[in-house]
């Protein structure tokens, strides 16, 4: 979809270019040529319309040879990947399929898109190399990372806990609850960022057990306090 609209945005933009550079510095080579040629071709009339043609034929290309020749190039260059390629048209677990409550399409909606969080332009451009719908897609990330502090450029942590003061989502059989944007500061947390619990692309109901995972992970008796049982 996208791919031909780029075609489409970038073919009058190559024509458009294309004529105001001929405009400036060969229309006066062109019409002085021309005009000659008219004279020439006052003489040759008698010789027939195959003259005229020629002559047509010789000053004509100029103008329709660069916009086709551009347009053709840029047939070529767009049928590549790009940040700006229209993602549904391969990914659908995460674009047409995907539930609506999942975050990625909340974000989708307020105008955070695809490659707002599929950032690497690099590694993104290597990935899809030679890539086709009709191959299998990811069903996760292997060769591209989503950098998880970019969450924060938008989202404040201190307002993230405001918001969930009252979640009881993070309980421990102990009953002990932990606000989940609120977790003590120590080095073996360190390491958790967001999207071990807001998996991005998964409906919001998986939330609740994404995020006692992530503590229970280490917490392996579902007891928050280590000190409970062990030293
Ligand atoms: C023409 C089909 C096609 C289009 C269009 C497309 N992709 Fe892909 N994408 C693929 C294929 C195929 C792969 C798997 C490539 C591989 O693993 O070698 C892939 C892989 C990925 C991956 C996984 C990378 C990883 O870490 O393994 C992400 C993320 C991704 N695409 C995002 C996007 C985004 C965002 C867009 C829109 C800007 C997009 N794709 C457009 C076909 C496409
Ligand atoms: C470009 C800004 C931006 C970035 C980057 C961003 N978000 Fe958001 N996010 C928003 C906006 C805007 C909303 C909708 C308003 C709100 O709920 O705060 C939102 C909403 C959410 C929601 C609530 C979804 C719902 O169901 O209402 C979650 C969860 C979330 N973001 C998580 C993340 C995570 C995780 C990341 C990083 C991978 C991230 N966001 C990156 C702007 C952003
Ligand atoms: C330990 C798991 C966990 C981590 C880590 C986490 N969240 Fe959450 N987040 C939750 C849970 C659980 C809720 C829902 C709380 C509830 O509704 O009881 C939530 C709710 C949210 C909401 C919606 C708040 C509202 O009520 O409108 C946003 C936005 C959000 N998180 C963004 C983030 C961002 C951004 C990060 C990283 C800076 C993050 N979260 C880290 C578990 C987590
Ligand atoms: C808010 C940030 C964010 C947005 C917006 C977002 N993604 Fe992702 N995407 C991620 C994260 C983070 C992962 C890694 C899996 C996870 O933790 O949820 C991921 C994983 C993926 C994968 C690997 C397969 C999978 O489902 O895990 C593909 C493909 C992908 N995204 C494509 C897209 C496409 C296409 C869009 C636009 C419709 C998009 N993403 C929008 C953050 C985002
Ligand atoms: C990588 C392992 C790891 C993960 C994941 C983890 N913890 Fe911990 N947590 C620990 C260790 C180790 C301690 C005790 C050592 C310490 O205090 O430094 C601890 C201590 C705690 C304590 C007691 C700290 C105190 O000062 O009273 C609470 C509460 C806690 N974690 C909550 C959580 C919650 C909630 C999650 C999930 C969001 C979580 N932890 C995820 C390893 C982990
Ligand atoms: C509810 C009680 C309880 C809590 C809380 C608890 N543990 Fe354990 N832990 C056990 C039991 C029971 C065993 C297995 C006893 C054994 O094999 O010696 C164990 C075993 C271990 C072992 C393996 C020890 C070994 O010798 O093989 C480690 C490491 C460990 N716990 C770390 C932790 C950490 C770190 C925390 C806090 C994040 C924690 N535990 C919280 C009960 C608990």
């Amino acid at each position: 979809m996208d791919t031909s609209q780029d075609q489409l945005g970038s073919a009058p933009l190559g024509q458009t270019e294309g004529p105001e550079k001929r405009e400036g510095s060969e229309e006066p080579t062109c019409s002085l040529a021309s005009s000659r040629h008219r004279k020439f071709a006052i003489w040759l009339i008698s010789l027939g319309m195959v003259a005229l043609v020629a002559l047509a034929a010789g000053c004509a290309p100029r103008t329709a040879d660069p916009s086709s020749g551009s347009g053709s190039e840029d047939t070529t260059a767009t049928v590549a990947w790009s940040m700006q390629s229209d993602c549904a048209t391969c990914h659908l677990a995460e674009t047409n399929e995907q539930d609506p409550t999942a975050p990625a399409t909340v974000h989708e909606q307020e105008g955070t898109t695809c490659i707002t969080c599929h950032a690497d332009e690099e590694k993104m451009t290597a990935v899809h190399e030679g890539a086709t719908a009709d191959l299998p897609m990811p069903t996760r990330l292997k060769k591209t990372e989503v950098d998880p502090t970019l969450c924060g450029s938008c989202h404040e942590a201190d307002e993230l806990a405001t918001l969930t003061v009252a979640s009881t989502v993070i309980t421990d059989t102990e009953g002990t609850v932990v606000n989940p944007h609120d977790i003590p500061d120590n080095s073996s947390h360190n390491s958790i960022t967001c999207i071990n619990c807001h998996q991005v692309h998964e409906p919001a109901a998986s939330l609740p057990d994404n995020s006692l995972n992530t503590c229970f992970n280490c917490h392996h008796e579902k007891v928050l306090q280590c000190g409970t049982c062990h030293d």
